[in-house]
């Protein structure tokens, strides 16, 4: 059985957790995980894939089939079934080396990310109560992928922060994944490029990194063009409508999939570019990663907000949490790469900066008034 294995070996693996597993995400990352991380890391290590859910038949069934993926990551599955359900929890968190949270409802047409906060505050939350109980925060890394990201961090590091764990330096450890909108300018781009013939210096099967930052819904993402060498023969109409189509590239995917749900192939795809990333780390592969994601602020000391955080921080006073590059140890964020702040243009400076803050600002007082 993959779970005894894992038991007698757990120094030596590395034990992923993706909660919400049989969800149109927790499916596909899963696949991934599961069929392609073994050809993308080099390791000795044993690598293991607990997947939970609370839709049991669901989640029985996605592990009945990937089983029969011939990687030798192992597998198991977690559902609550007994009548202590928080067993399946304490074994599928159990000595987890990184947890990635799909759990929670999508939005449908009509509705913005802040109308799913009520819903997947409630199921972070109780999560986190059970990352608590169960994992070693000392030496855990937490994806989360469930929106409203803006908010959600905020929920769930105020859970920690009342649990007296932070002591643990879980903060440093905590990361929203944004990546998706990273990954929509890097293909609207190379797109419209392509379609208008526009020179860019690319090669023909390179692809362009477009730089994003702020938060994760709509005018909270600031694409960040004057640092992407490929769009310098853009006009400025055409930069403006490529910043428009990531900051509401998720609606599209709302709109098409008409009340089915949004984003789970192009998201699956986002967040195991990320996880890469992290295996690296925790294998020892990589001393430090680079990677945005959204983060806590409040994991810098004085002297980082004295010296790169300065222009940031004068711009919205208490800003707690913000997407920006970091590089990551094992011990968690080491470095916030401010600079990035002082070589916005006068347009991502004066224009998107300020609503930016300005949103995020309320999404944050949303995220850390839960519960009332
Ligand atoms: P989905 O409905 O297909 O899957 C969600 C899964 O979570 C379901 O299988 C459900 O049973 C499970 N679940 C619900 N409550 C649970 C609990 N308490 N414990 C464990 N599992 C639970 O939704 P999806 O399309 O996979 O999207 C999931 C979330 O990810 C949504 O909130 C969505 O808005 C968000 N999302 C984020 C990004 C991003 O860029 N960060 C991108 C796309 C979607
Ligand atoms: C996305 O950007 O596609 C996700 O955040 C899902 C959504 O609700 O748009």
């Amino acid at each position: 059985m993959p779970d005894a294995a894992v038991l007698q070996n757990k120094k030596d693996t590395i034990k992923i957790v993706v909660l919400g597993a049989a969800g149109g995400i927790g499916q596909s990352l899963s696949l991934l995980i599961k069929s392609q991380l073994y050809y993308m890391v080099k390791t000795e290590k044993r690598l293991h894939l607990a997947l939970y859910d609370i839709n049991k038949d669901a989640i029985a069934g996605v592990v009945a089939d990937m089983s029969h993926i011939d990687t030798p990551i192992t597998i198991s599955a977690h559902y609550s079934d007994s009548q202590d359900p928080n067993e399946s929890l304490k074994a599928c968190l159990t000595d987890a080396s990184i947890v990635l949270i799909p759990a929670g409802v999508p939005r449908k047409p009509g509705m913005t990310r802040d109308d799913l906060f009520k819903i997947n505050a409630g199921i972070v939350t109780q999560l986190t109560d059970s990352i608590i109980e169960y994992c070693d925060l000392k030496k855990l890394f937490i994806l989360l992928i469930s929106n409203p990201i803006n908010s959600l961090i905020p929920v769930i590091l105020n859970r920690f922060k009342n649990s007296n764990v932070v002591d643990s330096n879980i903060e440093k450890r905590l990361f929203g994944i944004t990546t998706l909108d990273s990954t929509r300018g890097a293909i609207f781009l190379k797109d419209m490029l392509n379609d208008l013939k526009i020179s860019s210096g690319l090669q023909l099967m390179e692809m362009p990194h477009v730089p994003v930052i702020g938060g994760h819904s709509g005018d909270t993402i600031i694409p960040v063009f004057s640092q992407c060498s490929a769009a310098d023969n853009l006009s400025q109409d055409q930069i403006s409508h490529l910043i428009h189509r990531i900051q509401y590239g998720g609606d599209e995917i709302v709109m098409a999939k008409k009340g089915k749900g949004s984003a789970t192939l192009s998201m699956a795809h986002s967040s195991f570019k990320m996880l890469i990333k992290f295996i690296d780390l925790l294998l020892g592969n990589s001393n430090d990663i680079t990677i945005t994601s959204y983060i806590s602020l409040t994991t810098l000391d004085d002297n980082e907000i004295a010296t790169g955080g300065k222009e940031l921080m004068s711009r919205i006073n208490n800003l707690k949490y913000f997407a920006i590059p970091t590089v990551v140890s094992i011990d968690g964020i080491k470095e916030i790469k401010f600079k990035i702040i002082d070589y916005l243009n006068y347009n991502e400076f004066n224009e998107l900066l300020p609503i930016c803050l300005e949103n995020l600002n309320s999404n944050i007082i949303t995220g850390e008034s839960f519960p009332k």
